[in-house]
């Protein structure tokens, strides 16, 4: 039980080893036949020389492996033992898979024999056990009851023809078999090892000319498992492929097909399988080489003439490949770009090098060309150079030339004039080109040398010609020389006198129909000649016109020439003169010169009402003119005979200015004065007119008193009515203006005491009584133009009768109201009679001279030169200083002046004087 139970695990455990459908392989962890081999030591047959196959399923081998150990109990024989593993073929016969020899030199004992690996029998799922002893039996049994291990076969040997070794079929057909025998036998069994190619993962050359059936490779594999190879044989498969072929038999590798279209490394992949379906795997790399087209004939040089236009085969390439069709091109030139090309010759398998349609090639530009020629079979390329040199052709030969030719005026335009015919011995193309002496030549030559006329003859001027001929072949040219002459020419007419050197000039207002110009013009056939003429701009001929027959340019008969109204001032004739074929055109410049016309004063008199006034002072007569000439300038003057002086005339604008102050207050200036006035423009032509100027007298003085202050001494005990003094003013106006009235003005005064004439006398208008002091007033003259003159008048006014009392008196009572002043006064007042006492005396020496009714006191104060002695006369108070040269007030804003009487007597020696007056009558 314990057998078939370790079998069946082997099997359970070798599922797990199970591929698809193969094979089981053994593992090292079990054994075949009886775990311990030594309990089964009961009995040993008799016989000599058999050999037993133990046909039971307990020794069975289950997996496929090796046996690496053999155990047994080797009853009373010593000998050698065979053990053996037998395989079914067919029906009852059997192979021998292996056998491992075992030497007993002892008896009655379990031995175990270890298989060295090289000797390890490979096992086959359904093989048997078997051993084999050459003399007696040696394996020990024990016999059993029940199911024990059936179907021992044993034979005997030693009837066989042939010995049997591994490898041999034995027929057991005939051989006997115990039953119920347990044999102490085992086998231990491991895994059986892979197999392995011997000379693959191989890299080798491949040559790719190599033909169909050659033989490339033979693959080699061993197994470390003797039996594997020689009891059973290790299969050898390749994978399929399209080149090469595998032969499992003779493990050979040929070539199939042509290898040419293969490169580089091409692999075939091999697999080795054993008894036990181990396998290995291994690759046999092939380097396929495949050989590059050949060039045979480059490294060579060419030579084309640099005048070739046409595509043209150089050289022909001998170029071959062994396996592959190939193709040739140009993969670089030198210089670059290069006019050639490699192609296939036509209709056949060469290549050729060609230069291309119109290469422009050119010695001086370039001689030699590097041609580099690459061939390739699409696996290799192979370059060879063709070196292209650039050869100088021959230059054209002009056959014809040099020659002349004589045309008459008849010819006409596209006419023949010559043929030139030249020749090149290796270009085909030829170009024609001319020049001609003088330029201008009215014929050209065509591309085949045909020279032809550009243009009718009958117009031409020019005589004759050189022409040179050049005929190029496009790398070289040769030249020769045409002379033409034409025949019986009829030449242009030719104005004599024009141009000329400056433009004429026309002055405007010229009469109808002047001469202005005469053409003249000569014609050396004789023909009649015509004239005409155009003018820029057209408006000329308005003005101006051409005599067809004479040629005589005069001024229109019908349009005078205004020079302001003209629509140009400058014309541009061409003039043209004809005869039956020929026009010649000159032209002439005209210029319309202005001419200076009359000027006119708008008005034949002018009138100007002034006032007198300063010197400076502007007065507009209003001249203008009137002129033809646009912008013509203009001066005026003017003359006043024996009242000039007095104003002048701004040239430019006439207008007119006080040369003097003009006052008529002042005697010998007019109130009119008349002039002539002169206009004159720039070119020296004037008109004149009269000028009457007026002036008026005007008030501009202001009426003026002849002092600058009055002052009057009066006792105011005068009646109303009496004379007090009298002012006087005079005004420097003449007539009415200088009239003026004289007023008071006493505002300043408590009453209106006084009064004045129109003579300029003041009146006592009311009583003084009582009054004493000074009076200040004005006194006002007022012209009939309202201007008025101020002077300050003041009435001195006194007691008749004190001269201490005039305690009513402003300005003297202080002084006296103090009681100790009085004794002052009293002291001073005997000092001053004292003084006086002895001023009289000397005084009186003169009083002798004076004339009778001459009033001293009269005289000296109003101001004037006087001949009283120098006691009489009126010493100025210094506080009442008069204003030195104090401008006068102006006209307009009068001023009162203040009260400042320049001449003041004391009022006590006034009064001491009257007293003394009054005494000498
Ligand atoms: C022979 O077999 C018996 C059991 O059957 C065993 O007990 C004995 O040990 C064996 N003899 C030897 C020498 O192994
Ligand atoms: C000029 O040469 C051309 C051909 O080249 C020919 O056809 C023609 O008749 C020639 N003319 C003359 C006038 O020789
Ligand atoms: C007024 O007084 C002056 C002197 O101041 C004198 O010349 C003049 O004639 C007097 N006029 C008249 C009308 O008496």
């Amino acid at each position: 039980m314990k057998v078939r139970c370790a079998a069946v695990c082997i099997l359970l455990i070798s599922t797990f080893y199970r591929n698809d459908a193969a094979v089981t392989k053994c593992t090292a962890v079990d054994f075949i036949g009886k775990t311990q081999p030594y309990l089964y030591n009961s009995t040993i047959d008799g016989t000599i020389g058999y050999a037993f196959l133990a046909a039971d399923s307990v020794y069975q081998f289950p997996c496929c492996g090796v046996v690496k150990q053999w155990q047994a109990f080797i009853k009373q024989h010593t000998g050698t033992v065979l053990f053996e593993v037998w395989r079914s073929t067919s029906g009852s016969a059997y192979k021998l898979a292996g056998s491992n020899e075992f030497v007993a030199l002892t008896t009655n004992m379990l031995i175990a024999l270890n298989v060295a690996s090289g000797a390890q029998i490979t096992v086959y799922p359904g093989d048997y056990i078997g051993w084999y002893t050459d003399n007696n039996e040696m394996v020990a049994y024990t016999a059993g009851t029940g199911p024990e291990a059936d179907n021992i076969k044993y034979i005997d040997l030693r009837s066989q023809p042939t010995a049997i070794t591994p490898g041999t079929n034995l027929d057991w057909s005939s051989a006997a078999s115990f039953q119920n025998r347990n044999y102490g036998i085992r086998a231990t069994i491991d895994a059986n090892s892979p197999p392995f190619f011997t000379n693959l993962n191989f890299f080798m050359l491949a040559q790719a000319t190599w033909p169909v059936g050659n033989l490339v490779y033979t693959v080699s594999a061993s197994d470390p498992n003797p039996s594997d190879t020689t009891i059973t044989q290790l299969t050898i498969t390749m994978n399929t492929d399209s080149y090469f072929s595998f032969d499992t038999t003779t493990k050979e590798v040929k070539v199939t097909a042509s290898l040419t279209p293969l490169s580089g490394n091409y692999l075939l992949r091999f697999k080795v399988v054993d008894l036990c379906e181990y396998t290995a795997s291994g690759t046999l790399t092939l380097s396929i080489y495949n050989e590059p087209p050949t060039i045979h004939n480059l490294g060579a040089t060419v030579e084309v003439l640099e005048n070739q236009v046409t595509e043209l085969l150089l050289y022909t390439l001998s170029v071959t490949d062994p396996s592959d069709p190939f193709t040739c091109g140009i993969s670089s030139t030198s210089p670059s770009p290069a006019p050639f090309s490699v192609r296939l010759k036509p209709g056949l398998t060469d290549y050729g090098v060609y230069v291309n349609n119109n290469p422009g090639l050119s010695v001086a530009a370039n001689a030699n060309y590097n041609v580099f020629v690459a061939c390739t079979d699409g696996k290799g390329t192979t370059v060879g150079k063709l070196v292209v040199h650039v050869a100088a052709s021959n230059s054209p030969v002009i056959t014809n030339l040099p020659n002349s030719v004589t045309l008459p005026t008849s010819k006409l335009n596209t006419d023949l004039v010559f043929n030139v015919t030249a020749t090149d011995v290796d270009s085909p193309t030829l170009t024609y080109s001319m020049t001609c002496n003088p330029i201008g030549c009215p014929f050209k030559i065509l591309s085949a040398g045909r020279i032809q006329l550009t243009s009718d003859l009958l117009y031409q001027t020019v005589g004759s010609y050189d022409v040179t001929v050049t005929v190029s072949d496009g790398y070289s040219s040769r030249s020769s020389s045409l002379s033409v002459v034409i025949s019986g020419l009829n030449t242009a007419p030719v104005i004599t006198n024009l141009p000329i050197v400056s433009s004429l000039s026309v002055q405007e207002n010229t009469n109808l129909g002047t001469s202005v110009y005469q053409v003249t013009a000569t014609d050396n056939d004789r023909d009649t000649l015509y004239y005409t003429m155009t003018s820029v701009p057209g408006t000329g001929m308005d003005y101006f016109q051409i005599n067809s027959a004479t040629g005589l340019i005069t001024t229109s008969t019908t349009n005078a020439i205004n020079y302001e109204t003209i629509p140009a001032t400058s014309f541009t004739f061409y003039v043209r003169v004809s005869d039956s074929t020929w026009t010649t055109d000159k032209n002439l410049l005209i210029r319309v010169t202005n001419q200076n016309e009359a000027l006119y004063l708008s008005q034949q008199i002018y009138r100007v009402y002034t006032n007198e006034g300063y010197a400076g002072q502007q007065m507009n007569p209003g001249l203008s003119v009137r002129d033809t000439d646009v912008g013509d300038s203009v001066s005026y003057s003017m003359n006043c005979g024996s009242n000039s002086g007095y104003m002048t005339m701004a040239s430019s604008t006439g207008l007119l200015t006080y040369a003097i102050n003009y006052d008529l207050d002042k005697p010998g200036l007019p109130t009119a004065i008349t002039c002539i006035v002169t206009a004159t423009d720039s070119g020296g032509l004037t008109a004149t007119a009269t000028l009457s100027v007026d002036i008026a007298e005007i008030n501009d003085n202001t009426p003026t008193f002849l002092s600058s202050s009055y002052t009057f001494t009066v006792f105011n005990n005068i009646v109303v009515g009496t004379t007090i003094g009298n002012v006087s003013a005079v005004d420097g106006d003449i007539s009415t203006n200088g009239q003026f009235t004289y007023s008071l003005d006493q505002t300043t005064l408590a009453n209106n005491y006084f009064q004045i004439s129109q003579a300029g006398f003041i009146t006592l208008k009311n009583s003084l009584s009582g009054v004493v002091g000074d009076l200040d007033f004005a006194a006002k003259a007022t012209d009939t133009g309202g201007l008025q003159g101020f002077v300050s008048v003041r009435v001195t006014v006194l007691e008749p009768t004190t001269t201490t009392a005039a305690t009513t008196t402003v300005g003297y009572k202080n002084m006296f109201d103090d009681k100790r002043n009085i004794v002052w006064i009293s002291i001073l007042a005997v000092v001053a009679i004292s003084v006086v006492a002895v001023t009289l005396y000397v005084c009186l020496g003169y009083l002798r001279y004076w004339p009778v009714g001459f009033d001293p006191f009269k005289e000296c104060a109003k101001g004037f030169e006087c001949k009283k002695p120098d006691c009489l006369k009126p010493k100025p108070r210094p506080r009442f200083q008069p204003e030195k040269s104090k401008p006068l007030p102006s006209r307009r804003e009068p001023s009162l002046p203040p009260p400042t009487p320049p001449l003041m007597v004391t009022p006590g020696k006034q009064e001491i004087l009257n007293y003394i007056f009054k005494f000498l009558k």
